[in-house]
């Protein structure tokens, strides 16, 4: 099979990390989840003090964002590309909801954008990778070789992240998940550059009824049907 880039994207909690790690480890690529990098400069920006509400302080962030350090570290134990923050293993930390409600305003600033874009694709020069998040098959990697598009119900979606954060540190309230999804989703689909959409050439997969491994071999169904 030739070398290919994957883009996956889709709304909050659809499973976009979850498929592209799967994925990748079945096609020995790289996995990036290009959203830990929007969390890491939120977490950034919050430790800093550059968020005050709803109020970013752009005029302090943006010139330091040449020098902050967001990279990924393969971690053997959890099978997965772990994200890091100034040296710092920020995966867990980047999870939390006080990142999660802030997030989308920081992912709103072009500037931002620009930057960890250009990051994404610098990781994407020598192919065989699958990256996730809201832009990938329309901004960051418009030539794609395959893009999916994941959907699954708001409910389904509230449930899966529900669920996720009661195995961490920092639980939230069932409420909390959805007011915080239904806003990321309204922020991210409204904002003005790059919003979140379907590319046209992408194949839209929902995943409400199907378990990880069968979302994975729908996708590598349509990976074995790709021109050659
Ligand atoms: O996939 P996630 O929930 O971890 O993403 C966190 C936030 O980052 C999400 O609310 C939107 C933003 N994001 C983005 O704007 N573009 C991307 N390519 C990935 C994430």
């Amino acid at each position: 099979m030739r070398d290919l880039i994957i883009a996956i994207d889709g709304f909050s909690s659809t499973g976009k990390s979850t498929l592209a790690k799967l994925l990748a480890k079945e096609l020995g690529y790289l996995h990036i989840d290009s959203g830990a990098m929007y969390r890491a400069i939120s977490l950034y920006a919050l430790e800093n003090g550059m968020i005050h509400g709803e109020e970013i302080n752009e005029a302090e962030l943006l010139p330091q964002l040449e020098f902050i350090d967001v990279h990924f570290e393969w971690n053997p134990e959890t099978g997965r590309n772990e994200i890091y923050l100034n040296g710092e293993n920020v995966e867990e930390k980047v999870r939390e909801m006080e990142v999660s409600s802030k997030v989308s305003l920081i992912a709103k600033i072009p500037e931002v954008r620009a930057h960890l874009v250009e990051l994404q694709r610098k990781l994407g020069k020598n192919k065989r990778i699958v990256m996730d998040g809201r832009d990938i098959g329309t901004t960051v990697f418009p030539d794609a070789d395959l893009k999916i598009f994941l959907n699954a119900s708001a409910e389904e979606r509230a449930k899966r992240r529900y669920e996720e954060m009661l195995k961490t540190d920092h639980p939230a309230s069932f409420e909390e998940v959805v007011a915080n999804i239904n806003e990321r989703d309204r922020i991210d689909s409204t904002r003005e550059v790059s919003p979140l959409r379907k590319a046209d050439d992408a194949v839209l997969v929902d995943n409400g009824r199907l378990t990880p491994q069968e979302t994975l071999q729908e996708v590598l169904e349509i990976i074995q049907n790709l021109p050659k």
